[in-house]
């Protein structure tokens, strides 16, 4: 039964849904409508502030802590500088019941993994409840958490029907456009990328479309469906974890034939259409992640996905590699672990990004240190606290004025490549071992191995 809180949001407007949709576009133009963005993330935030340069907007957030950050213009993801903030008709809350004055939202909160890898749709689910309480008939609300294909329309749009108590493509309408920003790369920006974008029939794809278009000066492209958009993205980062894995294991193969993967990498790129991957840690919570989601779906379907579980296995154990070379490495000076120091240098989950979440280094770190060497770590970009709090890991801050028998290169940070030369911290007669392989030319009196 469709309760009077509900038929009395209904009615706020006198006009039909149809209408209402047909014109969201001008009125969230002409500010008589407002947008939404709910999650301010590393993918919401951004999205809310330029879409603030042209359309009237409210972030949410449920952390109320990040909220007041971002209130003093301070992103707390460290992506967006402050004049990013200059000039943006848009103001931050962590309460739900203020979206009911917006007409068009757009959902950016996480989408991760729980323990047994498989999809953690709760704070996805948690969102949409929030977005329902205030849905009114005409709005529009798109999704950009990346999902398996189709779980937009079988877990989202269920919740919002269910608690509006509208009808969907009838009174409400939905979008989905993948985000493909890539923290810490200023060249490809939330402005700069082509925004893939769909909706649930097509005066809504051309109202998402239109909306998207303002913004994104990359432009963007119509999806055929929603199913389609959330494939898209999810193949983007499976392309890249197989691809990487391939790397990985071809890492293996030649370590154990004496050949440097680097010098074969370099070789083969000489021709044409050789695809640029390197072998390395893949952590994060997209490379790392969003592949598990297609595993799910796949096996929904009764298809075995074998390539792709046995690249995300082969990206799982990267780390074991790594720590192997290391001890084979430290085994040749006939000195006891606990004698041998190291120092780890990075532990981001990727370069010039502060985001620790699902760091693969942590894991070597672990294999390193129960193996019983006394282990340092250092991270310019990792935040103390979030280090301490997260993985129980204190940074050092003073590390570099020491000499380390192995020196372990465990991020390629920019900052890093401006120390220039790197023997001053290691001992005569010890290492470097550089995960990603490019700090080799700093490195001139001393040991050196690569992957
Ligand atoms: N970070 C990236 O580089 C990236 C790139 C492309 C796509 N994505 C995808 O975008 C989505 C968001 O990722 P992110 O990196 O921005 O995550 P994030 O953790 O940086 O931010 C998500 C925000 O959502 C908030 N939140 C959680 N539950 C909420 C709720 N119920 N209501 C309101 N706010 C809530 C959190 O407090 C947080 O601030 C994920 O699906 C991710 O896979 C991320």
């Amino acid at each position: 039964m469709t309760s009077i809180a509900v038929l009395e949001r209904a009615n706020v407007k006198t006009i039909t849904p149809k209408q209402a949709k047909n014109d969201l576009f001008d009125r969230l133009m002409n500010k008589e409508a407002e947008m939404a963005v709910i999650g301010l993330g590393y993918v919401g935030l951004p999205l809310a502030v330029y879409m603030a340069s042209t359309f009237r907007v409210k972030g949410y957030d449920i952390n109320s802590e990040k909220v007041k950050t971002i209130q003093s213009n301070v992103d707390p993801c460290g992506e967006l500088d402050a004049k990013v903030f200059e000039n943006k008709d848009i103001t931050y809350t962590d309460d739900y019941k203020e979206l009911s004055s917006a007409s068009f939202f757009i959902v950016a909160v996480p989408t991760p993994i729980d323990e047994h890898k498989q999809p953690n749709l709760n704070p996805l689910s948690s969102a949409t409840t929030m977005v329902a309480k205030n849905l009114k008939k005409g709005d529009v609300v798109v999704f950009e958490s990346t999902v398996y294909p189709g779980c937009t329309e079988e877990v989202c749009v269920p919740i919002l029907e269910g608690i509006s108590g509208l009808k969907y493509n009838e009174d409400f309408f939905i979008g989905y456009s993948p985000e493909r920003i890539n923290p810490g790369d200023e060249k490809h920006t939330f402005t700069q990328i082509t925004k893939v974008v769909s909706g649930s029939n097509k005066e809504t794809l051309d109202t998402v479309a239109k909306v998207y278009s303002e913004v994104v000066l990359a432009g963007v492209h119509k999806a055929s469906s929603i199913k389609v958009a959330e494939a898209s993205k999810i193949v983007e980062n499976t392309q890249r974890d197989v691809n990487i894995a391939l790397m990985n294991e071809l890492s293996y193969i030649f370590s154990k034939a004496g050949i440097a993967i680097s010098d074969v990498l370099e070789a083969a790129g000489t021709k044409w259409n050789f695809l640029n991957f390197f072998p390395g840690l893949v952590g994060g919570h997209c490379i790392g992640v969003d592949p598990y989601y297609l595993m799910h779906k796949a096996n929904e379907l009764g298809v075995t996905p074998n390539l792709i579980t046995a690249s995300r296995e082969t990206n799982e154990h990267m780390y074991i590699h790594i720590g192997r070379q290391i001890e084979r490495m430290t085994e040749k000076t006939n000195k006891n672990n606990k004698d041998i120091s190291i120092l780890v240098r990075g532990i981001t989950f990727k370069e010039n990004v502060q985001d620790l979440r699902n760091s693969k280094v942590i894991d070597l770190v672990d294999y390193l240190r129960l193996r019983g060497y006394p282990v340092t770590i250092e991270d310019p970009y990792a935040d103390k606290n979030e280090a301490m709090d997260r993985y129980k890991i204190d940074l050092k801050e003073d590390a570099l004025t020491d000499e380390y028998d192995v020196v372990v290169m465990g991020v390629n940070h920019d900052l890093y490549h401006e120390e220039g030369n790197l023997d001053k911290l290691i001992k005569e007669d010890g290492f470097m071992f550089d995960i990603r392989g490019t700090f080799g030319k700093y490195v001139r009196n001393r040991k050196y191995k690569t992957i």
